[in-house]
């Protein structure tokens, strides 16, 4: 069976689409010890021949084997070597017929299947599949059972074998797990390649990849003397684009060594890049496979976001060698445990390498910044799950921002509540007691407690795990007094969380609060908390910042030794993934901004004094009938004249980084101003937004000026923090300056851009001149864009950039649309290519709120098509798309209409996949 049954939303044949829970986990009723592979790989009919060595579990009752598998031929079915009867429950594989326990009991038993499968029309790209000829797998979550019949969950742990055979001049590279122990030719022209791999893993780990295909490579040499081989393979034209990876990889193996003592493992580590993929990249035993997006990169090509998230997405596969494969997830609803931590591990990884208080800080801001912008909508949406699930219908879609990134804070507080060398100690312990293993979330907050026995985090565990089990955003409330009789400050925080789907009411949070006080002219001020300082502790060596970890629905801190009321900083680097709602007038804001100690909460003055101006200027709108036909009528009065020169002193700060002060000067998004607003108008948001962004451009025009002339580099191109930072600002200075003179009529800073898009020497600097021509609709945009096009036909992660700059780009003469459908028929677009089709489609649909919101429900329209053709081809990347109107019920009309419209039409298809069913159903529910 190669066509996947659409209606059988499961896919597995058990008819329509089922819930699995977190509470009926069961252990495997059989375990596989070994398994051996051999491929004849060919496009159109590959033949798997999968020799295992099975076993009963002696701790579960007896019963049938059943093995999962999905669009497989199956061809034959021996055990121990002998013909036997199966039958099939949908795509299940089911054995009756076993040797019993009362005659054999717990001995292993081998059994042979044989299938087959086509690669070539595997457009979901899960199991084995093709890309630009050579053959790729990913099998995380589900996908090994579409390679063969198998267990396919991740506490059946098995060692593996595996041979490649396929035509040698085709296929040269033949590559799987573990070590390379044999290889030669064949007949017919054809190889062959035997791996074996010396880790016994889950099959979600197993990979193969077979084609023409370059490595760049180098050799290292671990703490322990022992030498490693590092391969980072490409296309033969991509080798050139590889040293940066192969760098971060060199550089993430001495990392995990030296900050948390593990090594590699392996004698060989593998890194293989497609163009064609669902995700960034994946952690498969020693063979990663990743997106070209993340590994490809040259001065010439790719920006500097792209070098770092490069450098982050090679450290967090890397990273998941111990955090995910070594220990490994008992069920998928354990997926933080590994994600969560992975990218803990990989945010740390990154502030290491970046090594300056200030790039650490600007680290910090642009995390916090994705999970505000993405994971807390989710949290409050439809969508909304505990970062361990209780329930899903299919496992694609929980590969979320909070499994991943809110998953990462919680670890990030537990490492705040135990201390850096606390958490190395808890780490340790984690992996004397569960190396080999597939555990539990509760298993991993447990080692980091033990290990850490007089800590708040071993005291409060059974509370602090409820950040497991509870979904939605907590919010603490804070609000001070100062009492001049006395000397003292009052801080009253309150906590609650609105209930989320199936969860209606929520038990308090452990929440850690780091705090600090300043004075009205910004100097810190020591924390004398009452009740919590011993009595002997000298006046002059109190800190001036502490942790306070919350645990009730209400709490009161009183500081003592005040001479004047403080200017309170609260959750220090966001020491809580909590939306903090604290009574602050401007003023403090501005001395928080100013002096503040703390580099997160000063960007955060920042960002709230001009959300402030942004609620008021949408209410002051709202309150006008019609609210969004007056667009046009925004006076350039958004931000108040405090707050413009609070900017320009930051713009011109003698000391302040280049990176911190460009994101200062970077307005809240529209999402997230839309988060902070129970009924949201696009339009309106947008309108204001852009308002803002005028006033910055025009107020400050000589002063972005300033900061474009001062933060050019005439040193060749690195993309290390510094040097990116200097980008950055000039690259905000350059927009700003062609925003100004699209008000001015003045064609200077336009032509400065055109003339830096004809001869920058790197795509930092190229782009950012091509975007500010873009974004403000210059005369010059369209030479620049077909300039640029010209440039870098050949290079499809450039031509991405070119076809997500347009579709991205808000709707001045309400044509965007039209343009993003013509796009589509551009002969370099396909909808088969995830990267390529997320380049228009999820740029136009999920990135661009004005152009994609418009009154005449077109968006949606053109959103519902999109969905319903993607799903016929890759459902996982379908789903995600879905979920660009998830938020619905937000809208203002006449978009609430419109979406529910939208949704509805996608929900009344008979065939869609059950990863689109799932959150179009959860989307329409109430
Ligand atoms: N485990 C991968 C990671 O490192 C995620 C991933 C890659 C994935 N490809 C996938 C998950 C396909 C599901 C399906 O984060
Ligand atoms: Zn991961």
């Amino acid at each position: 069976m190669l066509q996947r049954h659409k209606a059988d939303a499961n896919g597995d044949g058990a008819g329509p689409a089922i819930t699995i829970r977190r509470e009926d986990y069961s252990a495997p009723a059989f375990w596989i010890d070994s398994v051996d592979l051999t491929f004849d790989l060919d496009p159109n009919k590959t033949r798997v021949l999968n020799r295992m060595t099975l076993r009963r579990n002696p701790g579960v009752a007896a019963q049938p084997l059943k093995l999962d598998g999905q669009d497989l031929n199956l061809a034959r079915v021996l055990l121990d070597g002998q013909c036997t009867s199966f039958k099939m429950e949908g795509q299940r594989l089911v054995l009756n017929h076993l040797p019993s326990v009362e005659e054999h009991g717990t001995a292993p038993f081998a059994l042979e299947i044989f299938t087959t499968c086509c690669p070539a029309r595997n457009t979901q790209l899960m199991g084995l599949y093709l890309s630009q000829g050579s053959f790729f797998t990913q099998c995380e979550a589900e996908g090994f059972r579409r390679i063969t019949y198998f267990l396919d969950r991740p506490d059946v742990m098995a060692s593996y074998s595996v041979t490649l055979r396929a035509d040698k001049a085709l296929y040269p590279v033949l590559l799987s797990n573990g070590n390379l122990v044999a290889s030669g030719a064949l007949e017919d022209g054809r190889h062959f390649a035997k791996w074996v791999d010396p880790h016994k893993k889950p099959c979600y780990l197993f990979a193969l990849v077979a084609g023409n295909l370059v490595a760049r490579e180098q050799k290292i040499r671990s703490r322990s003397g022992r030498e490693h081989l590092l391969q980072v393979y490409v296309r033969p034209g991509d080798l050139d684009k590889t040293e940066h990876a192969l760098q971060a990889l060199v550089h993430s193996v001495a990392w995990d060594e030296a900050r948390f003592g593990l090594p590699l493992d392996l004698e060989r580590f593998m890194i293989v890049a497609t163009s064609d993929f669902n995700m960034g990249a994946m952690e498969n035993k020693g063979l990663n496979i990743f997106n070209t997006k993340y590994v490809l990169a040259s001065e010439a090509t790719a920006t500097d976001s792209d070098f770092a998230n490069i450098e982050s997405v090679v450290g967090h596969e890397y990273f998941h060698n111990w955090t995910g494969n070594r220990v490994t997830c008992r069920d998928w609803f354990q997926l933080s445990l590994k994600e969560g931590l992975t990218v803990f591990r990989d945010q740390e990884f990154s502030q290491d390498l970046a090594d300056s208080p200030s790039a650490r800080a600007v680290k910090r801001i642009e995390d916090v910044r994705v999970l505000r912008t993405t994971q807390f909508p989710e949290d409050a949406g439809p969508m909304a799950h505990p970062v361990r699930p209780d329930s899903y219908i299919e496992i694609n879609n929980f590969y979320t921002v909070t499994i991943y990134e809110k998953g990462a804070e919680l670890v990030r507080m537990m490492h705040t509540l135990v201390g850096r060398a606390g958490f190395a100690r808890g780490m340790k312990l984690y992996f004397e007691r569960h190396d080999g293993q597939a555990v539990t979330c509760d298993d991993f907050a447990q080692a980091i407690a033990d290990a850490n026995p007089a800590s708040d985090l071993a005291r409060l565990l059974p509370q602090f795990k409820r950040w497991y089990s509870q979904a939605g955003t907590p919010c603490v409330h804070a609000s001070g007094s100062y009492d001049a009789a006395s000397g003292s400050y009052t801080l009253t925080l309150r906590q609650s969380c609105a209930p989320t789907p199936d969860q209606a009411d929520k038990q308090p949070f452990v929440i850690p609060v780091e705090l600090g006080l300043l004075s009205a002219s910004g100097a810190a001020l020591p924390l004398h908390l009452a009740g919590a300082d011993s009595t002997d502790s000298a006046p002059a060596s109190a800190p001036t910042s502490r942790l306070v970890v919350l645990t009730e629905a209400e709490q009161t801190l009183t500081f003592t030794g005040l001479g004047s009321a403080p200017v309170p900083s609260l959750l220090r680097n966001f020491s809580a993934p909590v939306v903090l709602d604290i009574e602050t007038t401007d003023d403090q804001l501005l001395t928080l901004l100013e002096h503040d100690t703390d580099a997160f909460n000063r960007w955060e003055a920042g960002q709230r004094l001009m959300l402030r101006c942004a609620i008021d200027a949408i209410a002051d709108g709202a309150n006008e009938a019609g609210a969004s036909s007056h667009i046009g009528h925004i006076g350039h009065k958004v931000l108040s004249a405090d707050l413009i020169q609070a900017m320009r002193s930051v713009l011109r700060h003698p000391t302040l980084a280049p990176a911190f002060k460009e994101l200062v000067l970077t307005l809240p998004s529209e999402s997230y101003i839309a988060e902070q607003l129970d009924v949201v108008d696009p339009q309106r948001i947008h309108a204001v937004r852009q308002a803002m962004h005028e006033q910055l451009a025009l107020s400050l025009h000589s002063d972005w000026a300033w900061a474009w002339e001062q933060h050019q580099d005439s040193d060749r191109y690195r993309p290390d923090a510094p040097s990116a930072g200097r980008r950055a600002l000039s690259g905000l200075a350059l927009h700003m300056l062609c925003c100004a003179a699209r008000h001015q009529g003045a064609p200077l800073w336009p032509g400065k851009a055109y003339q830096r898009l004809k001869s920058a020497a790197n795509m930092t600097e190229r782009l950012n001149a091509l975007s500010a021509l873009v974004a403000n609709g210059s005369e010059l945009a369209a030479p620049a864009l077909a300039r640029f096009h010209a440039l870098f036909k050949d290079e499809p992660l450039v031509i991405d950039k070119w076809f997500a700059l347009q579709a991205g780009t808000p709707d001045r003469a309400g044509n965007r649309l039209s343009a993003v459908r013509q796009l589509m028929q551009h002969p370099d677009f396909s909808l088969k290519n995830p990267n390529r089709a997320r380049s228009v489609i999820f740029s136009y649909c999920c990135a661009n709120p004005s152009a994609f919101h418009r009154a005449d429900a077109a968006g949606y329209v053109f959103w519902s098509e999109r969905v319903i053709e993607l799903d016929a081809l890759n459902p996982q990347v379908a789903a995600r798309l879905a979920r660009a109107l998830e938020r619905w019920k937000k809208l203002a009309q006449p978009w609430r209409s419109a979406a529910r419209e939208a949704i509805a039409r996608v929900a009344a298809k008979p065939e869609l996949s059950s990863d689109v069913r799932e959150v179009v159903n959860r989307a329409l529910a109430d």
